[in-house]
């Protein structure tokens, strides 16, 4: 990957639509799956454990679960599909990857690539289909052979998975929507936190999972956030075709984005809440182009307050008291990530417990890391991809137990 970098990032682009840059960077987030979980395979350990039966021998070996099903989306086209294929083979496991409708070729370039780096024929293995061929994930998670599934996408279709694994029990994961509060205190550096927020609110258009969705601001600097974010935006940004010099945003991914997207602004303005930068389509530079988009006064009745809009919308909720913001936070089905800004080093170990997701930042707005371990509570799915947990999705634990052992030695 790393030598075929600059074609991996031309694939990205023509079929994503981000811009070069970040697809470029993708691509390197992507390779690094891969490298740092071949240097923990060799650390694949089992345990030996004192029996409570006198005589007894107890340890485990960690065997890879068997014939993987990777349902990856189209938002990383490289990137998702090595954090599930990169443990998968460092446990020993073989892979049948779904690639997404929206963005097939990457997933083939990256089959191409593991099949010429000397990956045995049958290891990796690819399908492509349209978007959303009910086919493709029905036998995968109905063929008895496939003993795992990994899926990252919709909580909808998340559901749908696990109800069809369950016919044959399959080990799963599941790395399902969000909707990221932000939450910034007025003991925060507020710069520091404009830069956050715009990183975690504006990374790929805001079609990631864990870009923030609720950007709650203290009373106290709400105007001073809001004004310097709103700059930011209209200042620093320029949407345009993703090979284009200087392009920082690319289109959304197709038209049900674009439409979301509008009907999230659209709520918001008819229930009180200001648009200050944006909130139209660029339909001079093609059908799924949006400003990047900043709306203050927002209120919790607004279809962003417990919707994922995944789309370039920013909208900013004011709040008065910790208790509070918490409280909200909270309020809603899905965690998967939360961040939030302060300085007060008692508050931040106090809201990072509190807050009810799977990753917390404090006082960053990027928390992904192949290092560290990505994944959600309630209704954001279960399971853990990057890092050593990432490894243990992908085994199953076997115990042995020999009895009759530990007699004195005959003389
Ligand atoms: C995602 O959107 O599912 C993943 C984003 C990331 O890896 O940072």
């Amino acid at each position: 990957m790393v030598e075929n970098h600059d074609d991996l990032t031309t694939l990205i682009t023509l079929e994503n639509g981000k811009p070069l840059a970040d697809a470029k960077g993708e691509v390197t987030y992507a390779a690094n799956f891969f490298e740092w979980f071949s240097e923990e395979a060799p650390r694949i350990y089992g345990d030996t454990i004192p029996s409570s039966v006198p005589g007894n021998r107890v340890w485990t070996i960690k065997e890879p679960v068997g014939v993987c099903g990777l349902i990856t989306p189209w938002n990383f086209p490289a990137a998702m599909i090595t954090r599930k294929v990169g443990p998968a083979l460092a446990v020993g496991c073989t892979v049948v990857c779904k690639a997404p409708g929206e963005t097939p070729f990457t997933a083939l370039a990256i089959a191409e690539l593991a099949h010429r780096a000397g990956i045995p024929p049958g290891v990796v293995n690819v399908i492509t289909a349209l978007d959303n061929t009910p086919e493709v994930g029905s036998t995968l998670t109905s063929d008895p052979v496939i003993r795992k599934i990994s899926f990252t996408g919709s909580t909808a279709v998340g559901k749908l998975l696990m109800k069809q694994c369950s016919g044959t029990l399959k080990k799963l994961s599941l790395e399902l929507g969000g909707n990221a509060p932000f939450i910034v205190f007025d003991d925060a550096d507020v710069d520091a936190a404009v830069t956050g927020a715009i990183a975690s609110k504006f990374r790929s258009s805001g079609q990631t999972c864990v870009c923030a969705n609720r950007i709650y601001v203290q009373r106290g600097i709400y105007d001073e956030f809001s004004q310097k974010f709103a700059e930011q935006v209209k200042n620093n940004f320029r949407v345009g075709n993703g090979f284009e010099e200087g392009a920082t945003h690319g289109p959304l991914i197709h038209h049900r984005a674009i439409e979301k997207v509008e009907q999230h602004v659209r709520d918001a303005e008819k229930k009180g809440a200001k648009v200050v930068v944006g909130g139209h389509r660029l339909e001079s530079l093609g059908p799924n182009f949006y400003e990047p988009t900043v709306i203050t006064g927002m209120t919790p009745d607004m279809a962003m307050a417990s919707e994922e809009t995944f789309g370039p919308v920013a909208g900013l909720f004011p709040f008065d008291t910790e208790e509070e913001v918490v409280k909200l936070a909270n309020a809603t089905q899905v965690g998967l990530a939360g961040y939030f800004f302060s300085r007060d080093i008692h508050r931040c170990v106090r809201v990072a417990e509190h807050l009810e997701v799977g990753m917390v930042g404090i006082n960053t707005g990027l928390i992904s890391d192949p290092a560290s371990p990505f994944g959600g509570v309630k209704e954001s799915g279960f399971g853990r991809e990057g890092s050593l947990y990432g490894i243990g999705e992908y085994q199953v634990t076997k115990m042995v137990t020999v009895g009759g052992m530990g007699k004195p030695l005959q003389k």
